[in-house]
């Protein structure tokens, strides 16, 4: 599992935990999620390129390091809208696209509905956000698409993962670091990943 990134660390331990509280209501967890997001997304660009420019401080002409690499975020609709702030707040200059995916009835295949991405998302790193790994298939088709418009540097924020989901994405795309602030024991026979938090849009948009 040498590209699963499990970010280990008690303030996302304790909201993670928050999170699986049923008692948490929508406003407290889209606040919580965001938190999150935040945390994966400093983890997830821990290793990102520096630059080295001249820039005048108040005191003088110094050399600094800046970030030139271009972000795009694309969540994976609707729960990933709610990771999407959070990574925004670190990386204000990233492009945002959306990726909208049913589930075909019949085949069980997932079908693309929406797709919007930055017109130079190959040109950049994207990071695709889904907050629950559960079987994979969406994150696993999402990841196709992305490959098709030509991204080739893709990473994948969740905030819970389990192993079936995991070993599924690597199967299919090795290539792509996953992220997760916490990584849990299975998936039950209804798909939700035990003990999870339930249904994450649900939770976030306080619909049933
Ligand atoms: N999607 C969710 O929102 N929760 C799960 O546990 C699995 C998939």
């Amino acid at each position: 599992m040498s590209n699963l990134h499990i970010v280990k660390h008690p303030l996302v331990e304790n909201k993670v935990s928050m999170l699986r509280n049923k008692e948490t209501g929508s406003k407290e967890f889209r606040e919580i999620v965001e938190e999150i997001a935040m945390l994966l997304c400093y983890e997830a660009t821990r290793n990102t390129p520096v630059t080295e420019v001249e820039i005048e401080s108040p005191l003088g002409k110094f050399n600094v390091n800046m970030v030139e690499k271009k972000f795009g975020v694309v969540p994976i609709l609707r729960a990933g809208l709610g990771m999407l702030e959070g990574m925004l707040k670190l990386i204000p200059t990233a492009k945002v696209g959306h990726i909208g995916l049913y589930r075909d009835p019949k085949t069980l295949e997932p079908v693309e509905y929406y797709c919007k991405l930055p017109v130079d998302a190959e040109d950049r790193e994207i990071f695709l956000i889904d907050p629950m790994l559960a079987t994979g298939g969406t994150s696993i088709a999402a990841i196709q698409f992305l490959k098709e418009k030509g991204v080739k540097n893709i990473k994948l924020l969740c905030l819970i993962t389990c192993p079936e989901g995991v070993e599924h994405v690597q199967k299919e795309h090795p290539d792509v670091e996953i992220y997760t602030a916490a990584h849990d024991e299975k998936l039950n026979d209804h798909g939700y990943i035990i003990p999870g938090l339930g249904d994450a849009g649900d939770r976030l948009f306080g619909t049933k």
